[in-house]
């Protein structure tokens, strides 16, 4: 396994890290055994993946936390990260509610402190609120030992322009910044990662992959969306078999290959989540992405396809 200094956390965070939402949830929700679920996060540690992920709102942490005891590993060389909504019976928490869900997760995840707690998919109008009202309340988790460092993640889906987080990162109260990035939409680069760098904030990529970028047919139909809304040109696409040339080129085996390491390679990113109820995808994923960032000619040729996109997250 490879690590990157996860920024200013100093964090050495492992390039895959493994994330138990997303559509999967770990398998939770694909049929799959809590035993089984609870094998996916043994084969994330088997393979020295040392970020795992989790929400309050996955409803996974309770199985994350069986995992990661009965794999006896020690609680220092994991990287615990949870997050806490904002809404609470459809309002915004308060910051005693906040510390309940903290407390919640901690419960769960069996462990007495979390190196970095977030806001989860913070919407642009919430900001505000965010910061006036719960960032204080961070702040206090922090001095008493109970998180370790103070994040924030985007709703990408709704929010793929990034809204958020472009205020976000003017300000310096977030360690850690949770990102959309993909190679259909990029537009975090310039909005959120070469800012988030030059204040040395931790970024972690989600929606590497997503649904849009498990096989040839959900890429195909996201391209010719993106072409009737003027954002890609069709015409540079074999919508048969899309990017298939470029597959060639890097010697990638998979679509998924191609999106995970593009995504490892984009300057800024420490650590690319993987969200999967598969031990087989996640051994495959971290082998792919351990053969490197995609030759250059490659990220250039994905970076001129994709330069207009910033209205899809790749769901
Ligand atoms: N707003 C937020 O804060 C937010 C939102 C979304 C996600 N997240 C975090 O980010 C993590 C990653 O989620 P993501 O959805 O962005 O993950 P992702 O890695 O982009 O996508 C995972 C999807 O791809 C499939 N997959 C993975 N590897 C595959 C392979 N080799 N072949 C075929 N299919 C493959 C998975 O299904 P299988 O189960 O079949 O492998 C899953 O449906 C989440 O778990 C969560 O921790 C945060």
């Amino acid at each position: 396994m490879q690590y990157r200094v996860l920024g200013r956390t100093n964090l050495k965070a492992s390039l895959i890290s493994f994330g138990s939402g997303g559509h999967s949830r770990m398998g939770q929700s694909t049929g799959k055994s809590e035993a089984q679920s609870r094998d996916v996060v043994r084969k994330a540690l088997d393979l020295n993946i040392n970020l795992i992920d989790s929400s309050e709102m996955y409803g996974t942490e309770e199985l994350v936390g069986q995992a990661v005891q009965a794999a006896g590993i020690s609680r220092s060389e994991l990287i615990f990260s949870s997050k806490a909504g904002l809404y609470q019976d459809k309002r915004l928490k308060t910051a005693a509610e906040l510390e309940q869900s903290l407390i919640g997760s901690l419960k769960r995840l069996k462990t007495d402190y979390l190196d970095i707690y977030h806001l989860h998919a913070v919407r642009p109008d919430d900001y505000a609120y965010a910061v006036s009202e719960l960032v204080p309340a961070m702040e206090k988790f922090r001095q008493s030992g109970k998180i370790r460092f103070i994040g924030i993640t985007e709703g990408f889906s709704s929010d793929p322009s990034h809204q958020m987080l472009r205020k976000a990162v003017q300000d310096d109260f977030w360690d850690v910044m949770m990102v959309g990035f993909n190679l259909l939409n990029q537009s975090a680069r310039d909005r959120v990662l070469v800012p988030a760098q030059a204040k040395n904030v931790g970024i972690l990529d989600m929606f590497a992959v997503r649904k849009a970028l498990i096989s040839s047919q959900n890429l195909a139909s996201r391209l010719k969306s993106l072409g009737e809304r003027g954002q890609v040109d069709l015409d540079r696409f074999n919508l048969e078999a899309p990017l298939s040339d470029l597959l060639c080129e890097s010697d990638c085996g998979s679509l998924t290959e191609l999106a995970y390491r593009f995504c490892a390679g984009e300057p800024g990113i420490h650590s690319v989540l993987c969200g999967t109820g598969n031990p087989d995808h996640l051994a495959m994923n971290a082998k792919d992405i351990l053969h490197g960032a995609l030759p250059e000619k490659v990220r250039q040729q994905l970076m001129s396809l994709f330069q207009a996109v910033d209205s899809i997250s790749g769901d």
